[in-house]
């Protein structure tokens, strides 16, 4: 029978779901109409080996179709001629239908046929039936039943994330608790989330996980922890995700027990050899190494005046019989001095790397960061993809939100990343695309790829927030096919995490594709970098810690203007690494684009870009901007309570909110910030002009004392109010002089880690709201101790009416440190932002 008359059920909204299992649900159809289906009967998997991506994929198939559709099929290794989904390599495939008809394929490549309840899903190998497989499930749990007949081929042969885990359990950048690796030192036992997060990364075409800190601890290579490495691979080879490490280049000396770790010594070459050895006796498919050397006070190769490639080509020699590889960072960089107009710390990844083309071996990938800086917000492509032709490169790309908001603000980045993977660099005038280079086509490079870090947590969210998944998925999928649109990638998540229902649809796709804009808005703009704390935890504003200091993430500003003078012609002769036609870009002030303009010029505030606006007033615009299409973002949620679950719908929503708020910190801090540089009002006069705030340093105080913020942007006024004691309340009273009606209380607060304060606000002794400073246990992001543009936080209690000579008080209890600050009320008409 080849068409069955299947009855979608029309479920009720799933129970609450905590996210574990991604965009895997297998949620049931609901759409509520009948459907002439026809599903196979039979899913035959062409390999019974547990640990076999096939077998996987036979498992994987029964529960999706289960799922889905409420169909229990079972599972036989027999091929038969009607009604069944066939899955299995093209060797297994041949030998077991004796069909040679299938298209050809690359590695890790599929094809995947499906006619009706016929189905064929063909993997180059194994893990590529596995891809297949999830490929067909990702258009069922869609809804899409159409028949197909595709090859699919990644991009590139390395797809992999980077996780910086650290021995002790702790995550570098990550924020979703701690690893789900490592803890006290050693591999955990329970690998079960291993095994699940395999099978999220196997389902977007992820092939290797690089799973300790770039920043490496020498303790990795313990005998407990390389046979803990073996039971790590043993968990992800069923989803055919091959396992690597990074490694700590002075290993030799601070955990063998040698006088050295001079690369081109005999005895630190044997403990390399020795220990690649090892793992591979408990990893036989270990993927290979990840190497951060002389970067950010790693020890490396230059140490004994040995260059980056002796460094990189020791371990690519002691791993080459074994077929592993090794990614080697090239993000190294030394401390500058900004007092020299012409030091730049974006020249070194090519000073550096330059001149080693074609010195690295050929089992050997130099891992670039897409930017010349450090994931800021927006960065021009790195030109050093442009000038190592003779060696093979991956772009790191980082999916967690190290500088972009911690996972507690909303950012889909898959539009940042396209503007540096679809940039053509131009390469000796010939085509030159960013994907092309990386891929390895460009150069004709054997070797290529994706490296993402990506810092998944223990948190069922995996990242700690729900939406941030999106950024995830999209990687896995981008690497796969950089050709892919960015929305389209992110509304195939969407279904699949949220469901079908075209208003949850519409509305994530709004938020989620404005939200890089509004981000790089309310943050730092025209190329001038992200402008968050990059001394601390590189969450909130603080743009003065940019400048004097040795970091070189410098902006220049003064008293007259700002930017980053990158040209050849009079500045750090940065523009000069790109190929001649992009060069010549960068080089003129005039054709530079506008959202570049501060990387590559110092300009005054007062210059005019091509939008028409000067550059001070475009930083005011554009932050008032940003924090406006913040603000949309948990209205616009709201209109989806009921039509997902409710558990999902609470927990964004409560970090929409806490967008929402702190993007009215950033927009403040930045534009207070550059209008003590500049002197240069607002044109609309809204700097600085806040007619609908009481500030807590002008209320009248009980137990509350004034103090001064740093940096003193970050409180409105500069000023705050802390309790004068640490263990008794203190309240801050005011008469309300505006019109009688009905407003929104929002309260400006600073939650530092340290204690959890709570707050009450009454409204003639009436109780309005309370609140407690506990976002330590809510929001995964880096905690300040301080009073700053990180622990700043909005809170809003909404619909509060209000009459002419109201006494508003606020009774703050400290905890801790914690000593209840408050920052101001906002007392807010319908629709008034401030
Ligand atoms: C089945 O899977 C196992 C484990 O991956 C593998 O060793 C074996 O070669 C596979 N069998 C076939 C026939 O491909
Ligand atoms: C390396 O890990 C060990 C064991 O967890 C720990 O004692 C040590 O402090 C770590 N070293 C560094 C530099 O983090
Ligand atoms: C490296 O070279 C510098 C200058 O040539 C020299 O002063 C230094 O001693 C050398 N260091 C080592 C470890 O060989
Ligand atoms: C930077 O250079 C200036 C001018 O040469 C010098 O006065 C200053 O001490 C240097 N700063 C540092 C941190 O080396
Ligand atoms: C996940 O993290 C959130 C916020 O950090 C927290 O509220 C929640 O309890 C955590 N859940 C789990 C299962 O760890
Ligand atoms: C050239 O560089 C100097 C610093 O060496 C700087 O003061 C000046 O503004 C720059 N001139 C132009 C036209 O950018
Ligand atoms: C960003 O700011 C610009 C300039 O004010 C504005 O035109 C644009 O709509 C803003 N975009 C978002 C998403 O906030
Ligand atoms: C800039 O801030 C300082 C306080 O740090 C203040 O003394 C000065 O008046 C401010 N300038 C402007 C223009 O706001
Ligand atoms: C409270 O303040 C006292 C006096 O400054 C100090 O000794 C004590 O450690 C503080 N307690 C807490 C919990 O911070």
């Amino acid at each position: 029978m080849r068409n069955i008359l299947l009855v979608l059920l029309s479920a009720g909204l799933a129970a609450a779901e905590d996210g574990l299992s991604g965009w895997l649900r297998y949620a049931p159809l609901s759409c509520g109409r009948s459907s002439h289906l026809s599903l196979p009967q039979t899913i035959v998997a062409l390999n019974t080996t547990i640990s076999s991506p096939v077998y996987t994929a036979g498992q994987e198939l029964q529960k999706g179709l289960q799922g889905i559709f409420a169909k229990q099929v079972k599972i036989s290794d027999q091929t038969t001629k009607s009604s069944s989904v066939v899955v299995g390599s093209l060797a297994q495939y041949i030998k077991a239908t004796g069909n040679s008809d299938v298209p050809s394929l690359e590695e890790d490549g599929y094809w995947l046929s499906v006619k009706g309840d016929s189905v064929q899903i063909v993997g180059q190998n194994e893990r590529g039936a596995l891809y297949g497989a999830f490929e067909y499930l990702s258009m069922l749990a869609q809804g899409n039943f159409a028949d197909v007949a595709k090859v699919s081929n990644p991009s590139a042969p390395i797809r992999w994330t980077n996780e910086w885990d650290n021995m002790d359990g702790s995550i570098e950048r990550g924020f979703a608790g701690p690893s789900i690796f490592f803890a006290n030192g050693v591999v955990v036992d329970d690998l079960t989330r291993v095994a699940e997060y395999a099978r999220l990364l196997a389902s977007i075409g992820i092939n290797g996980i690089i799973i300790n800190n770039v920043n490496a601890n020498a303790t990795t290579l313990s005998t407990q922890n390389i046979r803990g490495l073996g039971r790590v691979a043993d968990a992800m080879r069923p989803y055919g995700v091959q396992i690597g490490i990074s490694l700590n280049f002075a290993s030799p000396q601070s955990f063998g027990g040698l006088s050295t770790f001079d690369p081109l010594d005999a005895s630190v070459i044997k403990f390399w050899t020795d220990i690649t050895n090892q793992i591979y006796q408990q990893v036989p498919d270990f993927a290979g190494y990840l190497v951060k050397a002389n970067s950010e006070g790693q020890p490396g190769p230059i140490t004994y005046n040995r260059t980056l490639a002796d460094g990189a080509n020791l371990f690519a020699k002691a791993i080459k019989p074994h077929g592993g590889i090794v990614m080697f960072r090239a993000f190294v960089y030394d401390q500058l001095n900004e007092s020299d107009w012409h030091a730049d710390r974006a020249d070194a990844a090519v000073n550096y790397f330059k001149p080693l083309d074609g010195e690295f071996d050929d089992n050997v990938v130099v891992q670039i960061k897409y930017g010349p800086i450090d994931f800021q917000v927006r960065e021009p492509a790195s030109p050093l993809f442009a000038n190592i032709p003779k060696t093979n490169t991956a772009i790191e790309l980082q999916v967690t939100q190290e500088y972009l908001g911690q996972q507690c603000h909303l950012v889909y980045l898959p539009p940042l990343w396209k503007t540096v993977l679809d940039f053509d660099l131009k390469v000796d005038g010939q085509p030159s695309l960013v994907r092309d280079i990386v891929s390895g086509e460009r150069f004709k490079r054997p070797l290529g790829g994706y490296a993402g870090v990506v810092n998944v947590g223990t948190n069922s969210t995996w990242l700690g927030s729900h939406l941030a998944m999106s950024n995830l998925y999209a990687y896995g999928r981008l690497a796969w096919d950089p050709t892919s649109d960015a929305q389209a990638i992110l509304q195939d998540w969407i279904r699949l995490t949220f469901g079908l229902n075209r208003i949850v649809v519409d509305t994530i796709t709004k938020m989620s594709m404005d939200s890089w804009p509004a981000y790089e808005n309310y943050s730092g703009n025209l190329g001038i970098q992200t402008l968050t704390d990059i001394l601390y935890t590189h969450f909130g504003p603080n743009p003065a810690s940019q400048d004097d200091n040795g970091w070189g993430q410098w902006t220049r500003a003064d008293h007259n203007g700002l930017g980053m003078d990158r040209t050849v012609s009079n500045g750090t002769g940065f523009a000069g690494q790109y190929p001649a036609e992009v060069a010549a870009v960068y080089e003129s002030l005039e054709i530079t684009p506008d959202n570049l303009l501060l990387w590559f010029h110092h300009v005054p505030y007062t210059y005019t870009l091509h939008e028409g606006k000067t550059v001070i007033q475009h930083f005011y615009d554009a932050h008032y901007s940003g924090a406006e299409t913040a603000q949309t973002f948990p209205t616009l949620w709201e209109g989806l309570k009921g039509k997902i679950d409710d558990q999902r719908y609470e927990e964004v929503l409560f970090r929409l909110k806490y967008q929402a708020g702190h993007s009215i910190v950033w927009r403040d801090a930045i534009s207070e910030f550059y209008f003590n540089k500049s002197s240069i009002p607002d044109q609309a006069n809204r700097v600085g002009n806040h007619p609908w705030r009481v500030e807590a340093e002008s209320m009248q105080l009980s137990g509350y004392k004034v103090t001064a913020v740093n940096p003193f942007e970050t409180a409105s006024n500069f000023k705050a109010v802390v309790t004068s004691s640490n263990t008794t309340a203190g309240t801050a009273t005011a008469k309300l002089n505006f019109p009688s009606g009905t407003y929104d209380l929002a309260i400006n607060y600073y939650d530092i880690i340290g204690g959890r304060a709570r707050y009450e606000v009454y409204l003639n002794d009436k109780l309005v709201g309370k609140w407690t400073g506990d976002n330590e246990d809510k929001l995964g992001h880096t905690p300040s101790t301080f009073l700053d543009g990180h622990s700043a936080t909005r809170i809003t209690f909404g619909g509060v009416k209000v009459e002419t000579g109201d006494t508003l008080k606020i009774v703050g209890t400290p905890d801790g440190t914690e000593l209840a600050p408050l920052d101001y009320v906002a007392v807010l008409p319908s629709g008034v932002i401030d």
